[in-house]
Parts: C-alpha cells; structure tokens; sequence
C-alpha cells in the first residue's frame, strides 16, 4: 500500500489524541501529522510512546493563521485531512463565546482553503450531534442526518456554521468532503472538565460531585475507540458529501453515569451535589446510527463495559489527569462552580 500524508488537526485533545495513536498503530505505511495549537486542552505527555514513531510528527499551529496554514499546506501537501480542532466544552462557549467562532467557524473555513488548493482526497470534518439541538424524553425518537439542524448553545452554533461552510464548499467547489456527527464521547485522556472524568478524579478525590438541575438530562455516551473506528472507516469509504451520525444507543441519564460512578469506585452518593442548571440546558441527545452502519461500522463496547475499562484507565494513570488539575485547571473550576452556585 503506497504512503498517505493525513493531517489530523487537534491531536493532542481528546479523540484526536485516541484518534492519532489509533491511525499511527494501525497504519505504519501512513504519516501521520498532529497539527494542534496546545491550548489548555491539547496536552502532548499522552503522544510519549509514539513520539519516536517513523511515522508520528507533531506541528504546533494555529488552524485560525491562514499564513501559516496555507504555507504548510503547500510544503506537506497533504492527501488527507481529519479536522478535529476546536473549542469543544459548552460551559466555556456560554461564558466566552468569542474564540469559538474564531477557532470552529474561521479556523475550519481556512483549513477548506487549505485543503482546496492542495486539491486533498478527502477532508473529514467531525462535528457533534449537538448541531441538531435537543429531542424531548419520548425514547423513540432519534437524531437522524436529515434532522434540522438547531443548535441551543454557542458551541453547538459554532460547530453547525463550520458543517455549513464544509459542505458548501463541496457543494460550490466539489471538495471531497465527508462530515461526521458523533455522541459524547468518553475514554481515557479525557479532559477532566467534562462530566464523566470530572465525576471519575472528584470521587477518587473525595470531593463533591456537580449534577446541574435535577440530573435526568439524557446523554447517548459512545466508547472513543469506536468512534475512531468509525472515523478511519469514513475516512476510507465515506461518501463524498454525506453526512454520517456516529452513536451506539448507550442513553443515560447524567444522574445514571454519576451514581454508576460512584458506585463502581465503592464511595457514597452523598458527594452528589445538586448544583444551578446550565444555561439553554439540552434535554437528551439520542441517535440513530443506521447510514453508518450500512457503511460497516458497529460499536464494540456497551456502556457498561466502556465505563468499567475507562474507570480502571484514570485508576491506572492517576498522574495523566492528577498533573492536569493542578494547574490552571483549579481556577477554571473554582470559577465556573462559583457562578453556578
Ligand atoms: P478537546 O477540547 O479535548 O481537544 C481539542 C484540541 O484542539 C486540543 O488539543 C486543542 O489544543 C486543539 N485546538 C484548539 N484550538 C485550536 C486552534 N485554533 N488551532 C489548532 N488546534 C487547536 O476536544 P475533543 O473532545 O477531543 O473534541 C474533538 C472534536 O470532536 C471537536 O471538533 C468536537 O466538536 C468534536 N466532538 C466531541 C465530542 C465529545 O464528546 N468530546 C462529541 C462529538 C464531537
Ligand atoms: P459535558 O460532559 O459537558 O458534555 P455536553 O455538554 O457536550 O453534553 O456534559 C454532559 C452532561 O453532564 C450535560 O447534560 C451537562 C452535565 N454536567 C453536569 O451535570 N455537571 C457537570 O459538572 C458537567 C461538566 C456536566
């Protein structure tokens, strides 16, 4: 098989983190570019064991400097490019809107510059469900790709205008596009502000839990190696232009995750803490995953067979998310539960 240059934007978060040493594993005849600006969620300790990698290389940059992008596009022409870079936590889009128009929205629209005047192969953007808003509690219905798009909350506004501009510019320009719109996903590195590793190093630490409301808002949680999978398979075989929704049927309620948490650690639910609602709060996210499916992609894990191997992962590298919440992190959290209160 001949040598593919696949650029993977965002690969020192979180799924793009799981998602380059997924392709660098699997794939030693692909080079495999992490381009990421390292903002207080990029963290490259993860990358240590591949970092010596023939086929690893890592380029710290901004995908909102269209100099530099262009430029780099122009040296690397890359063939493939995985668009994982963004401001991806809602609590911090509704206190500071701002850079996620600047890194979802324009960030995104310069990557497509980029990718066009390569002329790339394929360009997969990934994008969330929360672009189709929110669905009520009635458990038959699913997000499917034809459901309108209606994002609630900046983030998710943010992230709709980037699938926008991408398939506008397969639609005006023919640039061979594929979007994916995946549930939340979860899984070690995962950033320790998002509410299942947040519940995981606070329990460990004994301290409160934050459930915003009365805890019964529905997410539909996906393993992040499935959604990896999902993303190589897109990546491979997607149809150019074709929206595909990634998710596994695994609906819970926040309280359910909390307490399975909890439960599974051996400590009590008294450290929930019932705290003021989010703002423009989601009621559930559920989708229907059939189009990628007939594609040839299924989940393996289960929910309850991803929590217990992700509690075990934050068990087994306490000093992976220890070394994160000591930093900036402690003001970040301290202020955002503050203003809750
Ligand atoms: P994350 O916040 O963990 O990682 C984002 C990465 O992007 C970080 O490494 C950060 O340094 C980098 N980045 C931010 N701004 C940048 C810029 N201007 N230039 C270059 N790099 C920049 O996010 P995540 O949870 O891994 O999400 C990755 C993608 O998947 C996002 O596009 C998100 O919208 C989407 N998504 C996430 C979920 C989820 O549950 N986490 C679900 C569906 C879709
Ligand atoms: P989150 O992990 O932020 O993902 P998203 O907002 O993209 O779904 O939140 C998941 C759910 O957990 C969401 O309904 C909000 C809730 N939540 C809490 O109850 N407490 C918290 O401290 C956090 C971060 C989230």
């Amino acid at each position: 098989m001949s040598r593919k240059k696949i650029l993977v934007t965002g690969g020192a978060g979180f799924i793009g983190g799981n998602f380059v040493q997924y392709m660098v594993d699997k794939y030693p005849q692909y080079d495999i570019y992490n381009l990421d600006l390292l903002t207080y969620a990029g963290d490259l300790t993860k990358h240590k064991h591949i970092e010596t990698k023939d086929n690893y290389y890592f380029v710290k940059a901004d995908i909102a400097e269209r100099e530099t992008i262009m430029a780099l596009f122009e040296k690397e022409k890359f063939e493939y490019v995985v668009h994982f870079a963004a401001e991806s936590h809602v609590d911090r889009s509704i206190t500071d809107p701002g850079i996620f128009v600047q890194t979802n929205v324009l960030g995104t629209q310069i990557l497509l510059d980029a990718a066009r005047a390569v002329e790339v192969t394929k360009f997969v953007h990934v994008s969330t469900d929360e672009v189709y808003g929110e669905l009520d509690f009635d458990p038959s219905t699913f997000f499917t790709e034809e459901t309108p798009l209606q994002p609630n909350s900046p983030y998710s506004a943010s992230k709709a205008s980037s699938d926008l501009l991408v398939r506008a510019y397969h639609e005006t320009y023919g640039l061979p596009v594929s979007i994916t719109r995946c549930s939340n996903n979860y899984g070690p590195y995962h950033f320790p502000e998002k509410l299942i590793p947040l519940t995981i190093s606070r329990v460990l630490n004994e301290q409160k839990v934050p459930v915003y409301g009365d805890g019964k808002n529905i997410r539909d949680w996906l393993h992040v190696n499935d959604h990896c999978a999902a993303i190589n398979l897109v990546m491979h075989e997607g149809v150019n232009g074709e929206v595909y929704n990634v998710g596994g049927h695994n609906e819970k309620t926040n309280l359910e995750v909390v307490k399975t948490i909890i439960k599974t650690l051996g400590k009590s639910e008294e450290l929930i803490e019932f705290v003021k609602d989010r703002l423009g709060h989601d009621k559930r996210y559920a989708i229907d995953p059939t189009k990628l499916e007939n594609l040839g992609w299924k989940p393996t894990y289960t929910f309850e067979t991803g929590i217990a191997q992700t509690i075990q992962w934050y068990l087994d590298n306490t000093e992976w998310w220890e070394q994160i919440i000591s930093g900036d992190y402690q003001k970040y959290f301290d202020k955002q539960y503050t203003v809750n209160k």
